[in-house]
This record gives structure tokens, C-alpha cells and sequence, in this order.
């Protein structure tokens, strides 16, 4: 249990003693913690239920709380609150539990369930947008969150590789080399194991592709031609298509891998193909497609309805599936091989609609219920000029040179701050990386998911605030001290004995961690566990400043705050492990 779970359970049990309902027992941290640690509201709307006056219902709740061992204080205050003060004891053993818990006092969830979660969601061969970054920052920050809580987590990079994007550069290719085997008209292989080109060659096709077919009509119709006999699976195509994922998937692999976002599935739009078919055979069945101007549509609009909600066009007038339809299939695909509970999509917030109108039409057909199915959408990373955010080199972004310039930037501040000196090349590359990615990340996910917030390097690289480098300094700064002091022979960790005002900030900050966590997993929301992490540190600084350890003469108070400094460094780490930050070994 929470610390809020375990107060709520005493304080409900004195309302339920009164006659009133265990619900209203529910305790917060205080709203002024300059007069108390924690408080109870639950007696104005007990009164206003039974007609009576607040502060008489609070008065005999305190009067049953009162001289429990649990508390050294309880008032009331206004017009009926029940503040609330831990005895030191209670607070004391409570934080001691931690010790022993491989959670370090983190929420677990009561019913676990099987969840799928699908970020990522880069296209192959197209350059990324910020929206990709932030979806793999994200969405691997709430796969850990959710694995820790408990849940069997299957995280999906869900590749983008079955659009127009695909065609385009099998028309492309074979203007520039009619002549390769992929293209003799009716060949069926087998083809070279090896690709016709190089990741450069697609990354320099692609846009010229593309600018082609906004060009010209003539070009755009070859490559949807191209697409169409992609998806109907001319051989030659497919083995092209082969290798322009392999190639592309190469390289995201790494970049990935260097950003700490690692996948369990590299599936794409394209493995939910094969379903099609079936799908639109079952669909019309049922009735649920329509035949409308030569397309085939799913109606997701309802009756009550406040805005526009258009069609689904599950197959074009040309034959082809798009996106909607290979978001259903990919819903049946994830059902029959995996089965989960729920699926939750982390993509940018202009995909919203999309994504409504996907959740119906699944729903409508009975493939997967709509309130299992979550789209959590974030904000967009402007730059300073109030728009997405691109690169100096212009439009086309890779996640390549966001690791490459806060890997520049933390290498010349850590520089200038003096850190990592001494170290050889490699190592000062490596504390570089981790310390530049844990900036963009901590910046990434310490702003509320759904907001906008604005690229400002100089800003998150800062090793003072509410910054990633700050919280990779804290967390080495603990390891230091604890080594320093095992040197100094200040003797082992023991049992937790609060007294100091810091001690008893340092503790209750630790046993708010598990209701950080909970609020973080329900609402989805990363930068609450960030909020927690900060504070942490911050009062640690004041309780390692406060309270001496190697040369505190008493064997007892050396011990607790052994005690107390390795569960906040043991806390601090498994949060930044959550967020998916990775600390050096040191700075
Ligand atoms: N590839 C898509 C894009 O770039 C994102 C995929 C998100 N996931 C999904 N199941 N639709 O916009």
C-alpha cells in the first residue's frame, strides 16, 4: 500500500466507527505542510450529508485517531479539516519497509493486466518528425512504468512501411535503373540477397520521389500503381521492399538503441496485410462496410455526436488499403498472436481523429472494445520560433542528429563545468551521450505529456534546475558519498531512526513515491514521476547538508542515515531507469 492508501485505510475506519463511509477517510498530502504532513477533507461533505456541523464530525474522528500510535498530531483546522502529523516512530518504521522492498516503496498494480503499447511509429525511408521522437521518449518512459506496475507489456515500433512512400521509390528506382531484374515484367525471382542500393541512395531518393509526384500527375500515378502492385504482391516489388525496410531498419536500430528506446516487436503496417482480405470479406458480411463511390467505407459517425466524424475508407477505388485499414487489421493481428487486455497508441495529438475513428470501427465490429483501446496523444516540440522544431540543416530531421548535437552540446558543457575530467576519448564520448540524451529526454517528459514546450538546448543541458544532467549529478553524487563514507569506515546501515526535521522530510519524500507512481500510471502522465524525482534530490541536498554522516559520533544516527541516504540514491536510480535515463558511473 501507498502511504495515501495506508492513512486513507486508518482515517476511513474512524469514519466508518461513526457511522459514515469509509470513502470520506481519504488523506492527501497537506495542502500546507507548514502546519501539517498530511490532511483529511472527508468531514464537510460528511456534514453536509447528515446536516451537521463539519467541525463536530472532524472533532470525534480526531478524538478516535488520537493517541494512536501512528500519529504525533491530530487537529483540526478551518472549517473542518483534519490535519494530520506522523509520530516520528511510524514514519521511522515505514521508511525501514522500504528497505527491504525491491520496489523501493513503488505502486504495484492489484490486477495486472496484458497491455501492448505502440510507439515509435517511424516511417521507412521518410525522414522522421518531432512527433517520432517524442513518441519514442514517451512511449518507452510508460512501457517501463507499466512493466514495473505489474503488467506484461509488449512494446510495438508499428514501422510505417506499407504507404505511398513505398511506391514512390519502387517508380523511382526503376526510372533511374529500368533495367534491374526487379522490374522484368513478370520475373518471380529469386532475387539478390543484396540490396540494388545503399541507405544513402534511398535517403537521397526519397525526397526527389516525393517532390516528383507533387509535381507531376503523370509520376504521382506510377508510384500509386506501384503501391497498388506492391500490396497485391508482384514479386519483384516485394523483394524491393525487402530491402528498403532492411536497409532503414538497420540504421533506426541504432539510433534507437542509442536514445535507450528498445522494442520487444518490430512490426510494421505491412504484417497486418495479410488479414486484409479476411477482414473485408467478414465486414462486408456483416454489413458493416459500404460500397461508396467505388471505395469500400466504414460509418463511424453516432447520433450524438458533437463534431464531424468522416467515414473510414477501409479500401480505396483503386483496391489499395491505407492507414485506417491497417490499423484495424494491426488491432486483429495484436488480438490473435498476443491477446492483450488493451493497446495503447503514443502518437502525436494531430493523429487524434485518426485514431477515434479507428477505435469505433473497431468497436463496431466487434474486434476490440473502444474503452480498452487508448490513444495518448502529446504536444508538439516547437523550436524557438514558435514552430515544430527542425534541424539547422533544414527540413529533413533524423534522430542521427539529435544524438549527434546534445551529444556535442553536453561534451562542451561538461567541459566548461569542469566534469569528466581526465577520462579518455571513448569514456568522455559515452558520460557525453548519456548526459546529452538524459537532457532531451528529462526535457521531453518533465513537460505534461499533452502540452507544447520549446527545444531550448541550453536550457536542458544546465546542471543546475529541473534538468536531466541535474538528476544524473544527484544520483552520482549519492554514490560518491556512500562510497566516501564506507571508505572513511562509517560502518553499516541500520536501523532508520527519524528525528532531525531533514530526516523526516527525506522519509516522507521516499514514501511519497509509490502514490507519484500510481498517479503517473493512471493518468499516463511521465512528468509526474519527474516532479518526484526532482524534489527527491533537492531534499536530499538539504538533509545531506543538515546532517552529517562519517563524523556523527553516535553509531545508531550514522547507521539511519546510512539507511536513509542509500534508499534515496536506490529510489533516485530506479526512477531514472524509469524515465529511461542512464546515469554514468561517474560525472
Ligand atoms: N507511422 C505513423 C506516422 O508516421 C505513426 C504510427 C503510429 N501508430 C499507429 N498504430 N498508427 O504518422
Amino acid at each position: 500500500m501507498t502511504i495515501k492508501e495506508e492513512l486513507s485505510k486508518i482515517v476511513g475506519d474512524a469514519f466508518v466507527s461513526e457511522g459514515l463511509d469509509f470513502a470520506l477517510g481519504a488523506v492527501k498530502p497537506a495542502d500546507r505542510p507548514d502546519l501539517a504532513q498530511f490532511q483529511c477533507n472527508g468531514a464537510l461533505p460528511a456534514a453536509k450529508a447528515a446536516k451537521k456541523n463539519p467541525r463536530d464530525i472532524a472533532a470525534a474522528i480526531e478524538a478516535r485517531l488520537a493517541g494512536a500510535p501512528q500519529f504525533a498530531e491530530i487537529s483540526v483546522a478551518g472549517p473542518g479539516f483534519i490535519n494530520i502529523t506522523l509520530s516520528d516512530a511510524y514514519l521511522s518504521e515505514q521508511a525501514g519497509a522500504l528497505t527491504s522492498d525491491d520496489h523501493c516503496g513503488g505502486w504495484r498494480r492489484p490486477a495486472p493486466e496484458k497491455i501492448v503499447i505502440d510507439y515509435g511509429g517511424a516511417n521507412v525511408a521518410k525522414p522522421l518528425h518531432v512527433g517520432h521522437l517524442r513518441a519514442a521518449i514517451i512511449g518507452e518512459c510508460l512501457k517501463r512504468i507499466c512493466r514495473f506496475a505489474g503488467d506484461a507489456v509488449t512494446g510495438d515500433v508499428h514501422l510505417g512501411d506499407w504507404g505511398l512512400q513505398m511506391g514512390q521509390l519502387i517508380s523511382e528506382l526503376a526510372l533511374r535503373q529500368p533495367t534491374l531484374e526487379y522490374f522484368v515484367g513478370g520475373a518471380t525471382g529469386p532475387f539478390p540477397s543484396d540490396p540494388p542500393i545503399t541507405l544513402a541512395d534511398l535517403e537521397e531518393m526519397y525526397p526527389l520521389a516525393s517532390a516528383a509526384c507533387k509535381a507531376d500527375p503523370a509520376r504521382a500515378d506510377l508510384a500509386r500503381k506501384a503501391t497498388k502492385e506492391l500490396q497485391d504482391g508482384r514479386p519483384g516489388y516485394r523483394a524491393l521492399w525487402r530491402h528498403f525496410v532492411d536497409l532503414s531498419v538497420a540504421a533506426m536500430r541504432q539510433d534507437y538503441d542509442d536514445l535507450g528506446v528498445e522494442f520487444d516487436l518490430w512490426k510494421g503496417e505491412a504484417d497486418a496485410d495479410p488479414l486484409i482480405p479476411e477482414l473485408t470479406g467478414d465486414l462486408s458480411d456483416r454489413g458493416i462496410i459500404e460500397e461508396s463511390d467505388g471505395a469500400k467505407i466504414i460509418r463511424v459517425a453516432r447520433d450524438d455526436d458533437k463534431k464531424e466524424m468522416p467515414p473510414i475508407i477501409f479500401v480505396n477505388s483503386q483496391g489499395a488499403v491505407g492507414y485506417h485499414a491497417t490499423d484495424i487489421a494491426t488491432i486483429v493481428d495484436r488480438k490473435r498472436t498476443l491477446g492483450p487486455d488493451r493497446i495503447l497508441y503514443v502518437v502525436d495529438a494531430r493523429q487524434r481523429l485518426h485514431f477515434e475513428q479507428v477505435f469505433r470501427a473497431a468497436e463496431r465490429a466487434g474486434y476490440f472494445s473502444e474503452d480498452r483501446l487508448e490513444h495518448l496523444w502529446f504536444g508538439t516540440m516547437n523550436g524557438k520560433d514558435g514552430k515544430p522544431f527542425k534541424t539547422r540543416e533544414g527540413g529533413t530531421l533524423k534522430l542521427r542528429h539529435f544524438i549527434d548535437l546534445v551529444t556535442d552540446k553536453a561534451r562542451e558543457r561538461l567541459a566548461e563545468s569542469g566534469f569528466a575530467q581526465g577520462y579518455d576519448d571513448a569514456e568522455t564520448t559515452q558520460v557525453a551521450r548519456k548526459v546529452g540524451v538524459a537532457a532531451l529526454k528529462f526535457a521531453d517528459l518533465s513537460n505534461p505529456r499533452t502540452s507544447d514546450y520549446i527545444f531550448d538546448l541550453d536550457r536542458f543541458m544546465a546542471f543546475e534546475g529541473k534538468t536531466g544532467p541535474y538528476l544524473l549529478y544527484a544520483s552520482v553524487r549519492v554514490r560518491s558519498i556512500l562510497a566516501k563514507a564506507k571508505a572513511a569506515g562509517a560502518g553499516e546501515a541500520g536501523a532508520i531512526r527519524i528525528a532531525a526535521s531533514e530526516e523526516r522530510d527525506l522519509a516522507l519524500m521516499l514514501l511519497g513515491f509509490g502514490d507519484a507512481l500510481r498517479e503517473a500510471y493512471e493518468k499516463r502522465m511521465p512528468h509526474i514521476l519527474c516532479d518526484h524525482a526532482f524534489s527527491l534530490a533537492q531534499v536530499f541536498s538539504k538533509f545531506y547538508a543538515a546532517c552529517r554522516i562519517v563524523d556523527e559520533a553516535d553509531a545508531g544516527v550514522r547507521a539511519s542515515r546510512l539507511s536513509l541516504a542509500i534508499l534515496a540514491g536506490r529510489q533516485l536510480d530506479l526512477i531514472l531507469s524509469l524515465l529511461g535515463l542512464e546515469a554514468p558511473e561517474r560525472m
